[in-house]
Parts: C-alpha cells; structure tokens; sequence
C-alpha cells in the first residue's frame, strides 16, 4: 500500500461509500457495564452493504443518515490510495460548542490495520481542533475493532455528565467515547488535500 492521501470530499461524493467493503468477521464485542467496558467473545459476520435495497445495512439508508449532517455542515473526508478510496469519515466539527463529533468512519475490509483509520482519525480530529472543538466526541459500534482502534486514540468511555443523549438515544448499544483534543496539533499528520 502507498502513501494514504486524504482529501477534502463533497457532500455530492457521498456515494463513493458504495465502494468501501464493511464486510467484517467479528470476533469480539463489548458491552459497558456500570461503567466499565467488558469484552467477550462472538462470531459473527458482518456482510458488505446491500448496494441496491434501503434497509437497516444498504448504502441508501447510509446515505439517508449522512445527509442531514451534510446540509447541516459536517465535512467528509476520502482515503485514497492513489485514485482507489479505501476509507471514508464524516466529522460534525461543532455538534456543541466545544465539542465535535466523528459521526462515521469506514475502512475497507483488506485495508485495514494499514493506518488508513489511523490517518483519517488525525484528519477529523484536526478539523474539528481547529473549528473550536476540545473535544471528540463518537458513538462506537460495540466490537473488538472499532473499540480497541479508539481506545489507541485516546478516547475515554463518556460519563454520565458527557453523554450527548441524543447520540445515545440514537445507538444505546453503542460505546459512547470522548476523546480530549486540547493537545492536538492543527495541521498534523492527516496529510488533508
Ligand atoms: C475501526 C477501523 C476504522 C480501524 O481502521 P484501520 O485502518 O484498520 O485502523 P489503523 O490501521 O489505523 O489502526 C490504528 C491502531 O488502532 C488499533 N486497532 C485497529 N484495529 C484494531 C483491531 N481490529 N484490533 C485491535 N486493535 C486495533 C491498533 O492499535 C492499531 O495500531 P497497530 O495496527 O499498529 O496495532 C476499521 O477496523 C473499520 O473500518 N472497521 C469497520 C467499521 C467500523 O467499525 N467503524 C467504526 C464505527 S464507529
């Protein structure tokens, strides 16, 4: 794999999600138990999205929940691996004052744990810095992955006090994490174009 270049998308782009492959083979999930994150096993696959269909799983239904927060400001963002996209984000810069949100973040099933999210991760949290934000906020689907990934961001389970209800109304299964961004740097290393 090259060098991952992000860029800049419009919210005209948004159906490049249909070439990102979600498929995963999960093998672990969490929960947040009187506020603490448990791991336990699982098989389950998850299959790539129904690029046709508009339920639950369909690119439509994805688009359909981006959309509003595109209109409404949030910025999407590319991962290309020269002209191929391996990875998108959406970041909500000012969901609150103060506070940003990392609405969606997807890798391509066969590039990931190459830095792709890694460097979209530094790409949003920068946008969102430098818009204001001291902190990031994400409503994390509960496996292994996405978990452990945030976690190595520096991303705390929210408490009480920093839930954003309506996110957890939305996910209340999800892990809801806050991650601090007073000592990021704007314009570091997510190589935006
Ligand atoms: C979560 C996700 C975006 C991570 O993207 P990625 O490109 O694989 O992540 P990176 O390669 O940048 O990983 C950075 C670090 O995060 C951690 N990490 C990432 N994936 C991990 C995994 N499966 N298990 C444990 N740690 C993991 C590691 O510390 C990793 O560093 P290392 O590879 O040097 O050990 C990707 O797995 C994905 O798209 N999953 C499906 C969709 C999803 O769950 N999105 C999040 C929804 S909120």
């Amino acid at each position: 794999m090259g060098a991952i270049d992000v860029r800049f998308l419009t919210p005209g782009d948004i159906g490049l999600l249909r070439d990102i492959d979600r498929s995963e083979q999960l093998e672990v999930e969490y929960t947040v138990e009187s506020g603490s994150l448990v791991s336990s096993k699982t098989s389950m696959y998850v299959p790539p999205w129904d690029p046709s269909g508009s339920g639950d799983h369909s690119v439509s239904h994805l688009i359909a929940f981006c959309s509003p927060h595109l209109d409404q400001g949030a910025q999407l963002l590319g991962a290309f691996d020269e002209e191929a996209i391996v990875g998108m984000a959406l970041v909500e810069p000012s969901l609150h004052p103060g506070l940003g949100w990392l609405a969606l973040l997807h890798v391509s099933n066969g590039r990931r744990r190459g830095g792709v999210g890694q460097t979209l991760w530094n790409a949003a949290a920068s946008i969102a810095h430098d818009s204001g934000a001291n902190a990031l906020y994400v409503s994390a689907t509960p496996t292994g992955s996405a978990v452990q990934f945030y976690l190595k961001q520096g991303c705390q389970l929210a408490g009480p006090d920093e839930i954003v209800e309506e996110l957890f109304a939305l996910e209340p299964d999800d892990v809801h994490l806050v991650c601090d961004l007073s000592s990021t740097q704007p314009g570091n290393d997510g190589r935006l174009s």
